[in-house]
């Protein structure tokens, strides 16, 4: 009776790594799209653009759609290689969540906060995978999975053309800004 309890909890501790996925690393749907990871709300924290104009631009009126937030967030062990080196390493994910703002609402007098999810967008780091290393996703605001941008995204330009460090906008995260100036991994153009 005893053996037939420890068995199969013997068993299902030998299995747990196995079952679960290792952490915060890219994961993909038989079809290469990558899957929204759910606990991205507990990454590292970068930043948060309000009312950025490089992309969101309304074609009808040419200006930023409202004034969107967008906040960044990127794992916690890639963070760490960041710190350490400058640079992010291999199945680097990054998360940018947009949402509208507003500032009508509560005791608020002015200035504003964020509200509804707009979407999500996913830049990630898999060197074997992707052609140019790096890839880019969007997902809607109710959607779970997403397939690749493609190589020659409008996304792959712009950051590699723009992104201070490694096809990333650095500059645009004041504590990973100090970082990559110190450990001297800015682009040489915009460490100038
Ligand atoms: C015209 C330039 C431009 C284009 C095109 C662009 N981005 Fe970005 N992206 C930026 C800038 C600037 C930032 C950083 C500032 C911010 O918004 O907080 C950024 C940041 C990001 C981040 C945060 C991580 C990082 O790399 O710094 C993600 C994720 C991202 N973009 C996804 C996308 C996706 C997906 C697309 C294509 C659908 C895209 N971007 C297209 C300029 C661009």
């Amino acid at each position: 009776m005893k053996l037939k309890l420890f068995l199969p909890l013997l068993l299902a501790c030998l299995n747990l790594p196995a079952q679960q996925a290792r952490p915060d690393e890219p994961q993909y749907t038989s079809d290469g799209q990558l899957k929204l990871p759910d606990n991205y709300r507990e990454w590292v924290f970068l930043s948060s653009g309000l009312g950025m104009t490089y992309g969101f631009v309304d074609s009808a009126t040419n200006s930023a759609v409202g004034d969107r937030f967008d906040n960044v967030f990127v794992t916690p062990q890639a963070y760490r290689a960041f710190l350490a080196t400058g640079t992010w390493p291999d199945k680097t994910m990054f998360i940018m969540e947009v949402r509208t703002s507003t500032s009508k609402g509560s005791i608020n007098k002015g200035g504003h906060f964020q509200e509804g999810l707009v979407g999500l967008e996913a830049h990630v780091k898999d060197q074997s995978r992707f052609p140019n290393k790096w890839e880019f996703f969007g997902f809607g605001p109710a959607s779970r999975m997403a397939p690749p941008k493609g190589a020659k995204s409008s996304c792959q330009t712009c950051h590699a053309t723009n992104g201070a460090v490694d096809n990333t906008f650095v500059q645009f995260y004041p504590t990973l800004l100090q970082v990559a100036k110190s450990k001297g991994t800015l682009k040489p153009e915009i460490a100038k």
